[in-house]
């Protein structure tokens, strides 16, 4: 391998950067050449690159979204798309492609291999977790605290308030955010997509939860964190409707772009910086069609086809832990 190819792609997680880094760093150790494209995959189509030397990415493993920039590209979702992607990497000579992204990001870089004759290689940089073959996606642990700071704070004044309040964390079809950081913030009620979609008929069974609690205590402040997309109609919708039933104010918060922002703490850089390395590493070995993740600390090879096809359970312990608690 002389010369690889690399691109962020979808949302922008902290620690992209990192990975970035690690990929330059250990390239130049083995005289690749490495090339970054710009705004996803829209750089691959249009040319849009720069060569990346170590020099380019000192100082950026601190710095959260992304040096190369990030886009999702409907256009590599068409033959057409793919096959002017691959040509491209042809013509720059590349030997191989690193997509930094999430499930969308991998799905791309699977339309373009059946063009490419070069190697293709995944790094799961995604805030949502919702990768399988991977126990952590890069960005996820940074997007944790973010919530988590936020939650806190919000804690405070439902107290000073005794508010109801409904926290909507994002994470697209997955729980994971919502499981983690609603654990660590103590919210009385998390609901997530896994847990079943919410309807407005059968929301009797979250009501029962706050009645009870209202009872024992008075009346306090009681958090309860939404994963984005668990009920049809909105957050703000469904704080309308437990309004109501209640009559307790309840608001909704959300928070939406914040989580993906700031700088990466000490677990995504970590994560970001071996991913990045390994992933170099085994194109070196020959590795194709892979993503680079890591599992019980140990990074392994997985295949870049499995991971949109299983969703990523969340952590049973946690879940049944909390499911056990918010019912008591
Ligand atoms: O995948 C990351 C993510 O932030 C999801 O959690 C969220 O659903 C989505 O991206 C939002 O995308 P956009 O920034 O394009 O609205």
């Amino acid at each position: 391998i002389k010369r690889i190819g690399i691109l962020t792609s979808g949302g922008d997680a902290p620690g992209m950067n990192a990975a970035i880094r690690a990929i330059v760093l250990t390239a130049s150790v083995s005289n690749i050449d490495v090339i970054g494209f710009h705004h996803g995959f829209n750089g691959l189509l249009e040319s849009d690159y720069q060569r990346l030397l170590p020099q380019h990415v000192a100082h950026i493993i601190h710095q959260g979204g992304t040096m190369l920039k990030s886009a999702r590209c409907a256009q590599l979702h068409t033959a057409e798309g793919a096959r002017q992607a691959a040509t491209v990497l042809e013509e720059l000579e590349l030997d191989a492609l690193i997509v930094i992204g999430g499930d969308g990001s991998f799905r791309g870089a699977l339309a373009i291999a059946n063009y490419y004759q070069g190697q293709i290689m995944g790094i799961p940089g995604t805030i949502d977790n919702d990768i399988d073959g991977t126990d952590f996606t890069i960005g996820f642990a940074t997007a944790i605290d973010t919530a988590l700071d936020t939650i806190d704070k919000i804690r405070d004044t439902a107290e000073a308030f005794e508010r109801i309040f409904l926290i909507e964390l994002m994470g697209r079809h997955s729980g994971y955010i919502s499981l983690s950081a609603g654990i660590a913030a103590g919210a009385e009620q998390i609901i997530c997509p896994e847990f079943g979609i919410l309807q407005p008929h059968n929301i009797k069974a979250l009501l029962a939860p706050i009645q009870r609690a209202q009872l024992m205590r008075g009346s306090s402040s009681y958090i309860i964190v939404v994963a984005e997309n668990s009920y049809p109609a909105g957050t703000s919708a469904l704080a309308e409707k437990i309004s109501e039933a209640l009559g307790i104010e309840c608001r909704a918060c959300i928070l939406g772009h914040i989580q993906r922002g700031g700088s990466p703490v000490g677990a995504d850089r970590i994560l970001a910086t071996k991913l990045g390395a390994f992933a170099v590493e085994q194109l070196l070995d020959g590795a194709h069609l892979m993503m680079a993740g890591e599992v019980h600390q140990k990074p392994v090879l997985y295949p870049l086809i499995n991971t949109g096809e299983k969703k990523k359970q969340l952590d049973p312990y946690l879940v049944r832990w909390q499911q056990n608690i918010a019912s008591d």
